[in-house]
């Protein structure tokens, strides 16, 4: 069974609004945001998540909050907020700063939100040589529609490639501590009608070793000229492992996710979140309540790790120090539109 595609974020006549993503798989409800307070928590909190999705909102935010304040001092505060709330992602200061560069923000939003479609076409076009028939692959965290405000990057790829008959299956992980994979991308799927199966974070190993994983694939949140790739916590131990058993390791980022400032991924900031996210499970207390916790959000996988990158101009190879900054020499996503 095959059912729409969600919206992550929609704005018609001066409303935005968001899906709440920490509502899902339960409840599709739309929540409408109109306050700088509003729009920064929605990101903060992960209502709205995914680098190219909290990009195309933060953008809506701030066009919507030009026309709501009309101080340019409380205006560059509340574009400042909209920007830094939360600092892995580069596509959040990427699409903020272009939006505030432009002469009619609502316009170059919505520009920004129409590229993404085309993109995350693209993307799946280009990355469906990468799939075998009977594909069986490992992705982490959500990369689907809801994470783009799009088609989705790699779990786009993934649908795509199922659409063009060549029949995934995907294993799943959870993706601890906030589960994005247990109730996000499982859900994408099966709306989507693909073979899906859920996972502990900790049995990838023993799935390469035994469940004929042919590739990995999984998004990224900023990516150095190096290959250096930010992502959800997690992927650089999946790359270890892929490595080891001699499995493919792909990443699916547009070019607004590479930083083409940074050289490597020592600079990449990570977002340390809240300890009781690792100390309750589903509301409840699964450890002391004064436990120390480390608790990043994204990890770096360095670039040697990673077979290729798909972005919407293609399949980026290494070496990465020379394949990287060749892109960004390519014209922004407007050309392709
Ligand atoms: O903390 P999240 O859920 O926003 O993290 C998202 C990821 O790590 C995704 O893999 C990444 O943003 C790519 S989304 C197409």
């Amino acid at each position: 069974m095959q059912s729409a595609a969600l919206e992550a974020v929609r704005y018609s006549g001066g409303v935005l609004e968001y899906l709440d993503q920490r509502l899902l798989p339960q409840q599709e409800r739309m929540v409408r945001a109109r306050t700088v307070d509003e729009i920064e928590t929605a990101i903060k909190t992960l209502a709205v998540r995914g680098a190219p999705a909290i990009g195309v909102f933060g953008a809506y935010g701030v066009a919507l909050l030009r026309d709501a304040l009309t101080s340019d001092n409380e205006f560059n505060a509340a574009a400042q907020r909209v920007r830094n709330a939360r600092p892995t992602a580069v596509n959040l200061a990427w699409a903020v700063d272009r939006v505030l560069a432009s002469h009619d923000m609502v316009a170059e939003a919505e520009t920004i939100h129409r590229e993404q479609q085309t993109i995350d076409l693209r993307m799946a076009e280009a990355a469906l040589e990468l799939f075998p028939m009977n594909a069986r692959i490992i992705t982490h965290c959500n990369t689907g529609p809801i994470a783009t405000a799009g088609g989705g990057s790699a779990l786009g790829a993934i649908i795509a490639a199922d659409r063009a008959g060549k029949r995934v299956s995907v294993y799943v992980n959870e993706t601890r501590p906030l589960l994005q994979g247990a109730r996000l991308t499982i859900y994408e799927l099966h709306r989507a009608g693909i073979e899906a199966t859920l996972m502990v974070d900790s049995a990838a190993a023993i799935a390469m070793q035994r469940q004929k994983i042919d590739l990995i694939i999984l998004g990224a949140d900023r990516i150095a000229r190096n290959g250096d790739t930010a992502n959800k916590i997690g992927t650089y131990g999946l790359a270890i492992l892929a490595a080891h058993h001699g499995i493919p390791f792909y990443v699916a980022a547009p070019r607004s996710t590479f930083d083409f400032h940074m050289n490597s991924g020592a600079g990449i900031p990570i977002e340390e979140r809240h300890a009781t996210e690792v100390r309750e499970f589903a509301g409840a207390a699964s450890a002391g309540e004064k436990t120390p916790v480390y608790n990043p959000a994204f990890d770096v996988t360095p670039g040697h790790l990673i077979t290729a990158i798909v972005t919407e101009y293609g399949i980026v190879r290494p070496p990465y120090g020379e394949s990287i900054p060749a892109l960004a020499d390519r014209p922004n996503a407007g050309v392709l539109l």
